[in-house]
């Protein structure tokens, strides 16, 4: 269908989360009008979840140089060293600013901020809020942020489909479909001189994840569809420590913190042996794919389905105060880590790779912008260090906004083409029910465990679904939400298991049976995944 409503912005944002909101803050600033576009309502999203914290050198004793050598070694070898720089020493300041803007983190009695440790930091560096509830802090904030300024306009429930761009290939602008927004209902179109894409990752492509339901990939579908470059698709990253609810769990699953691990919790396997010691000098706390893949392997060996995390030496008082959310939602799931093991598993936790940017967030398409976990700004190399990925989205955000302001003043930003209009992109679009297939195939295939022989299995089972998963519905009236998700889901999922096929090493969280080494002579190098006349 054609879009049956139009608006007009300068900057339009996909995303609520961190890096979404931020941008569209930095960017008010500077008095250009901004639209915050978001799928369900602002405060859903991945940041809420969020619960060790922020990561910045902010302690006595700290340098950023120090969180640049952790960052390096948790990227094992593909990191891209200025974007890491621009992180660890941007981000002290960025973090100063975020408080400044509302969010309060827990600080000792002379007012310091408390540090925790995570996976893979060799200091505490880990400001947290809440206690374990740091994501929702943030985002408490900025969304209170955005509210109070009433230039800033924000339509929910909008769920993006495709990039408008001009006769050069400019952006200018996107197409959308709203749910219930009064005269803004269904299809409509933006024009815009820039488009932030801030939409976060694509763990449903999983069947067990901690992300939400939301997280589908959405941005990184767009822009592939606007042919735009994404790098790393490969390197997902699976969170070695997942409340584990039993073979079946399917969803969003409820996560343990690292911080947990960070305050002195042990892993230990079904006898109460602390595997983990001797695997790595920071044990418990070497870099999660490092733990992750100790938890799998003592799986493999003793033929468990799990392994578990002690903090029962904490006590009650610790539990409530500092871990309060992880203490409720074992409770609710009838585990009491006060005086229990707590049963944990790898589930998918954080796409390291995503739409390739520059340092100023630019993607390969003008005027498109992506940031946070859509974005591949180079960071996070093969695997993302702890806590690092709010760090990005805030210092990438503001990275973004003064750009945008720049080009802006310099009178580099594509005009407005107010003509541009097209018909919403007749890409196939596949039946809500694929999602399950689709998650069922990439947790077989393309999991914590890849081979040449288990990501055949998945690619093929994808290329059947783009035939037998069509959904009928669709043609001829407004598709719903579940239709796009179940496309998007399909595209990315697709183009990971082409980068994961590709990539004959085992590196950070790319683990391959078949090829269990690190393989610097001919790997160190980015896979960049681009989608040519309908396929990579
Ligand atoms: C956690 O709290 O363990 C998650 C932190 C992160 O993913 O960076």
């Amino acid at each position: 269908p054609a879009p049956g409503w139009t608006t007009n912005a300068d900057v339009v944002v996909v995303g609520s989360g961190v890096a979404g909101l931020t941008a569209a803050l930095r960017v008010r600033r500077a008095r250009l009008r901004v639209l915050v576009v978001t799928k369900a309502m602002l405060d859903d999203g991945s940041t809420r979840w969020a619960q060790g914290g922020i990561a910045a050198a902010l302690g006595e004793g700290d340098t950023p140089e120090q969180h640049l050598a952790d960052t390096l070694v948790a990227g094992a070898g593909l990191c891209d060293e200025d974007a890491v720089r621009l992180l660890v020493t941007e981000g002290p300041d960025a973090v100063r600013r975020l408080i400044a803007t509302g969010a309060a983190f827990d600080r000792d009695a002379a007012g310091e901020i408390l540090l925790t440790r995570e996976g893979g930091h060799h200091r505490r560096r880990i400001a947290h809020a809440g206690g374990d509830a740091t994501g929702a802090e943030i985002s408490r904030a900025l969304v209170e942020a955005v509210r109070a300024d009433a230039e800033i306009e924000v339509i929910e429930h909008a769920l993006v489909l495709d990039l408008l761009t001009d006769a050069q290939g400019c952006t200018a602008g996107l197409t959308l479909h709203v749910m219930g927004e009064g005269q803004r209902d269904g299809v409509g179109a933006v024009h815009a001189r820039a488009v932030v894409l801030a939409t976060g990752g694509m763990g449903q492509v999983f069947s067990a994840t901690t992300n939400p339901a939301v997280s589908t990939g959405d941005g990184v579908a767009l822009a592939l569809r606007a042919g735009a470059e994404v790098t790393d698709l490969e390197f997902v990253q699976f969170h070695p420590t997942v409340l584990w609810l039993g073979p079946e769990a399917h969803g969003q699953q409820p996560l343990i913190s690292e911080a947990v691990r960070g305050e002195g919790a042990h892993l230990v396997d079904a006898d109460g042996v602390r595997f983990m010691v001797g695997q790595h000098e920071l044990a418990e706390l070497a870099p999660r794919d490092i733990v992750a893949k100790g938890i799998m392997r003592r799986m493999q060996e003793t033929g468990a389905e799990h392994m578990y995390l002690d903090g029962r030496h904490f006590g009650a008082a610790m539990w409530e105060e500092r871990f309060p959310t992880i203490l409720a939602s074992c409770r609710a799931h009838g585990i009491d880590p006060v005086t229990e093991l707590i049963p944990v598993a790898p589930a998918a936790h954080y796409a390291s790779g995503g739409v390739r940017t520059d340092l100023s967030g630019r993607t390969s398409v003008s005027g498109l912008y992506a940031c946070g976990e859509v974005a591949c700004t180079g960071v996070h190399g093969a695997n993302r260090l702890a806590s690092n990925s709010l760090l990005e989205g805030l210092v990438f955000a503001e990275r973004i906004a003064a750009d945008i302001v720049e080009r802006d003043a310099a009178g580099k930003l594509t005009p407005r083409h107010e003509d541009v209009s097209r018909p919403v992109s007749r890409v196939p679009l596949l039946a809500p029910e694929s999602r399950a297939e689709i998650q069922r195939l990439m947790t077989g295939g393309v999991g914590v465990l890849r081979s040449a022989e288990s990501m055949a299995a998945a690619a093929e089972g994808l290329a059947a679904l783009a035939v037998d998963g069509l959904d009928e519905h669709a043609k001829g009236e407004s598709p719903q939400v579940e239709t796009w998700e179940a496309t998007n889901l399909h595209l990315v999922a697709t183009a990971l298991t082409t980068a994961a096929r590709l990539r004959e090493e085992t590196r950070g969280c790319h683990w391959r049976e078949d090829f269990p080494d690190r393989d610097d002579a001919h790997w160190r190098r980015h896979l960049t995944t681009r989608l040519a006349s309908g396929a990579f």
